[in-house]
């Protein structure tokens, strides 16, 4: 499945900002390095995270790399001492590196991480890091309810639904497997945040602007209007409301710190 092509609302993913600013920061908070010379940040997004990397190490070059123009746009208000790179992942391949890549919610859009990650660490200089978040909810109701309301309906192809997102992340022990070899330290844990949403159907607005953009994009006009409001009330039912009309929606990710 194409999603490098998907269009990215910054203003959408804003909304639930600080909840996807906290792992962001944990992830951060794991970094042992004093004062690294050169940080990339691979799908820096709106900038909000790459420009609390240069606060913390004001020293450091940093750049931010995306291959989404509206999100850069956003970026490039933050600061003109970071570098702001246009690239895609899947082509990236620069002859510099970095002392540390940081990569917060982003690699679980790029597919074969057995090739992804080896070239990432080939781009770290010796003592250097790789820190990684992806979600790790890909078999949770609000993504698994993507491809089985779309199969119920006939939607899309069949290798579509069954690539959406099964396969985007893969289970801890391969990245252990795929890295331990080549570092000489490595730290992998989950964590499971029980998010607290308001709102009618939070789930809903929260994957709009992330996991559901590659669903949106492939349905026409006339299978959205039969798609969405069903989607719309599986999440309902998945997610029932508190006592207090708020819903919990669980989400869990996977942390990757190594040294090389
Ligand atoms: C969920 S956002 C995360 C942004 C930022 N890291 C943060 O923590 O707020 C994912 C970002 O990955 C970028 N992205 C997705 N696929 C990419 C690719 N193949 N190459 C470069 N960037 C990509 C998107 O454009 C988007 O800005």
């Amino acid at each position: 499945m194409n999603k490098k092509n998907t269009t990215w609302d910054a203003n959408q993913y804003l909304k639930f900002e600080n909840k996807r600013l906290r792992p962001a920061l944990e992830l951060l908070d794991r970094i042992p390095l004093k004062s690294p010379k050169k940080i990339l940040d691979l799908g820096c997004g709106t900038g909000n995270v790459t420009k609390i990397i240069s606060e913390r190490w004001q020293s450091s070059k940093v750049i931010g790399l995306d291959s989404s123009q509206q999100m850069l746009e956003k970026a490039q208000k933050f600061s003109s001492e970071i570098t702001w790179q246009l690239q895609d992942i899947n082509s990236w391949n620069p002859d510099e590196t970095f002392d540390l890549i940081y990569s917060n919610a982003t690699l679980h859009w790029v597919k074969n991480h057995t090739e992804i990650f080896s070239r990432l660490l080939s781009k770290i200089n010796k003592n250097g890091f790789l820190a990684i978040q992806m979600p790790l909810n890909q078999k949770a109701p609000s993504h698994a309810l993507m491809s089985k309301v779309l199969t119920e309906l006939n939607f899309c192809s069949e290798e579509f639904r069954e690539n959406l997102w099964a396969k985007a992340v893969e289970e801890p022990s391969f990245y252990y497997d795929l890295l331990a070899p080549k570092v000489k330290m490595i730290d992998i844990w989950t964590t499971t945040y029980y998010q607290i949403m308001e709102g009618e159907n939070p789930i809903y607005e929260w994957v709009k602007s992330t996991g559901l953009r590659p669903v949106l994009k492939n349905l026409t006009e006339m299978e959205k209007e039969i798609f969405i409001p069903e989607y719309q009330k599986r999440l309902r039912i998945a997610y029932p409301k508190q006592k207090d009309r708020k819903t919990i929606f669980p989400f869990t990710r996977l942390f990757i710190v190594a040294q090389v």
